[in-house]
């Protein structure tokens, strides 16, 4: 009777040992950049990117938010205009959806790390307003180079692409959400990683009950993360 216990204990000091020691391996995926090992240098670095076009309209860059210990890294696809402004990501109408939504799930928004696959505001203007454009296929993989030194530095267990443009990042390559929503992905880094809709998604809803349901999807496969955090 014990014997089943006895093993899953086993299995789990197994998953922890094999974590602690894909956090002591240094991201050979980097081996051949310039080295960047904290949060902070980071940061000054994204702030000077000019990779691809999208700075120059711009009002900064907009990092990951978050510590480096984060276990849960959340991924979303570029900065709105609230955003752009606040230096912040999620801070505008999705960051609403997204705060709501991790409470109803469990998880704490400053215990994850919150990022952007495209860290510029990319948006066209009409009239005064500033209209959010989705990043294209280059923007993206530009953008990549930043989120790879994020995931080096953070070695989250668990990522969460929210929307198509972040799942891209992710997996680094395009994937459909409908396919893969619902179950855990393994990274070559040993991580897990969920794909999920973009919060955004959500506020575009015209139809009130889609909208509660498509939320209540959401916020349960902020649950699957969650439990694969433990
Ligand atoms: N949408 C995103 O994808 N990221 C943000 O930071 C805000 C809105």
């Amino acid at each position: 009777m014990a014997q089943p216990v006895l093993k899953a204990e086993l299995s789990l000091l197994m998953l922890r040992f094999l974590r602690q020691m894909a956090k002591a391996v240094p991201p050979t995926l980097l081996s051949d950049r310039p080295l960047i090992k904290s949060l902070g240098r980071l940061r000054s670095a994204e702030a000077e990117c000019t990779r691809c076009p999208l700075y120059k309209d711009a009002t900064q860059v907009v990092p990951g938010e978050g510590g480096a210990q984060a276990r849960l890294m959340l991924v979303g696809e570029q900065p709105g205009d609230k955003e752009d402004l606040a230096g912040k990501p999620f801070v505008g109408p999705a960051g609403r959806i997204l705060n709501q939504a991790l409470d109803d799930a469990g998880i704490a928004r400053d215990d994850a790390f919150v990022t952007n696959a495209v860290k510029h505001f990319k948006h066209e203007m009409r009239g005064k307003r500033r209209l959010h454009k989705r990043p294209n296929a280059y923007e993206i993989e530009r953008c990549r180079w930043w989120m790879e030194y994020e995931r080096a530095i953070v070695k989250p267990a668990v990522i969460v692409a929210m929307g198509a443009t972040a799942a891209r990042s992710v997996f680094g390559r395009n994937v459909t959400i409908k396919k893969m929503r619902g179950k855990q992905h393994q990274m070559p880094d040993g991580g897990a990683a969920f794909v999920t809709v973009h919060p955004s998604s959500l506020l575009r809803m015209p139809d009130e009950a889609d909208k509660r349901r498509e939320y209540r999807n959401f916020v349960a496969d902020l649950k699957l993360a969650r439990r694969c955090l433990k």
